[in-house]
């Protein structure tokens, strides 16, 4: 018995010993090359957002005006709706629903947007519901991009457009909006494209431009005459469209939000996203659509279907509801499609103005809820030496953090390798934020100057 122990433990050991050596081996050979990153995903750069959403989780700051989401509770109906849907008679809404958008949210969505771009938008054919708008402009991309295709991008950027673009193999072609001057008080529409430049960009490979209006991170809201420019090389060019307008809700007096799908010619190549996150302030809810014409959306189908498929049903439900009850009231100020963009624009003044008062020169926003300010002026009263990040603005922001406890985002982030250092002066600060959360962050601004004098 105990020789029969004693064989069956040596054979055991050298059995685990034999599996370690194959393991070791194993992962020396797969560490090095075979599970690494597929290359059409470039070297995998860092995330802005999965280290900031750290670094607010190590710093605690008093004040986070980094990510772009309200620290306040959405519409009360839009809330409560949710909430009935989970518990109420319907169980049915709790089971998969349609993949391409639940039958009532596309219904609403059709009644939405079909009088904003003067034609009857088909619910079932022309418009897709995705998860969130962040999916609406994955499918797109990988919907129409291929191998080698161009896809022209309009810097700074949303930062996924990148990754998406070479997700699909195709390679993204950088232009930058630049200031024309960079003295006194600015709005954001002194960020512009250079004409000729742009002209520059289209060949006979470019597939695609990605336009964003409202703009993230600079608050830009295209002009007509912008958009016209964009359109007429769109069409010259036998070039796709597609069309960021998450922000389109939030556009300040006298600005007006022009949908570039509405301009002669542009409809047929055109696909346009829109986010129920940022249109009822509910950003964690990550529902978002794309509307286009059928034989566009087809294309946008094939990757949603096969990847997402279909997006969570109570939540969908609950946005039509939402619209619904904002349809019932559009002509009313009371209309949270009116009335977000008021609310925003004394939050939007307050903290331009507290910027100013504070050594930062902020571009004053046309749209969106962003607010990107040159710090260059602060350069003397922080000390970056101990930061060892590469670009400027993440040594500003990180710093500036843990001095004054108000976290911001650095703009690089929104730029391609060869051209942040356009964004390494800037910080970007997000202002749908409760008003004690801004006026604490005068309070530290101050106390902050203050101090180094
Ligand atoms: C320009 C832009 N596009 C798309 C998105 C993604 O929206 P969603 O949260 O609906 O996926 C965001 C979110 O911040 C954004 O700023």
């Amino acid at each position: 018995m105990i020789r029969w122990r004693h064989i069956y433990g040596t054979a055991l050991r050298s059995y685990q010993s034999i599996c370690e050596s194959n393991v070791k081996q194993l992962s020396s050979c797969t560490m090095g090359d075979k599970f690494k990153l597929p290359s059409r995903y470039g070297a995998g750069e860092k995330s802005v957002w999965v280290e900031y959403i750290q670094l607010a989780m190590d710093y605690k700051p008093a004040v986070n005006l980094g990510q772009g989401f309200p620290d306040y509770p959405p519409p009360e109906h839009v809330t409560k709706s949710l909430a009935e849907i989970a518990v109420g008679d319907n169980c049915l809404l709790n089971q998969y629903t349609r993949g391409f958008g639940h039958p009532r949210l596309v219904q609403n969505l059709s009644k939405v947007y079909s009088p904003l771009i003067n034609r009857q938008l088909d619910p079932l054919n022309e418009i897709l519901v995705t998860s969130g708008a962040y999916e609406a402009l994955f499918s797109s991309i990988l919907g129409h991009v291929d191998v080698g295709d161009e896809v022209i991008v309009i810097e700074p950027f949303f930062d996924c457009y990148d990754f998406m673009i070479k997700s699909a193999g195709g390679v993204p072609k950088f232009i930058a909006l630049k200031p024309k001057c960079l003295e006194g008080v600015q709005t954001s529409s002194n960020w512009v494209l250079d004409e000729n430049e742009l002209k520059s960009l289209f060949t006979n490979k470019t597939k695609m431009l990605i336009l964003n209006t409202p703009h993230n991170p600079l608050g830009k809201v295209f002009t007509a005459q912008e958009l016209q420019t964009i359109a007429d090389l769109c069409i010259k060019h036998d070039v796709l469209c597609l069309s960021d307008e998450v922000y389109e809700w939030m556009v300040y007096e006298p600005n007006k939000h022009i949908r570039i799908a509405t301009l002669p010619g542009m409809w047929d190549r055109t696909i346009t996203v829109g986010s129920a996150g940022k249109t009822f302030s509910v950003t964690g809810w990550k529902i978002g659509w794309a509307y286009a014409p059928a034989d566009l959306m087809r294309n946008l189908q094939v990757v949603h279907q096969n990847c997402v498929y279909t997006c969570c049903t109570p939540v969908q439900e609950a946005v039509a509801r939402a619209f619904e009850y904002e349809l019932g009231r559009r002509d009313s100020p009371d209309c949270f499609f009116v009335s977000l963009a008021r609310e925003l624009t004394a939050k939007r003044d307050y903290l331009s103005k507290m910027l100013q008062e504070n050594g930062f020169n902020p571009t004053v926003p046309e749209g969106g809820y962003f607010i990107v300010a040159d710090w260059t002026k602060l350069k003397d009263k922080i000390d970056l030496s101990s930061e060892p990040d590469q670009y400027r603005d993440y040594k500003f922001t990180k710093k500036f953090a843990k001095e004054t406890g108000v976290l911001t985002i650095p703009p690089s982030a929104f730029y391609s390798q060869p051209h942040k250092h356009l964004g390494e002066d800037f910080a970007r600060f997000c202002f749908i934020k409760k008003d004690e959360n801004l006026a604490l962050c005068e309070k530290l601004l101050k106390e902050w100057n203050a101090k180094k004098k």
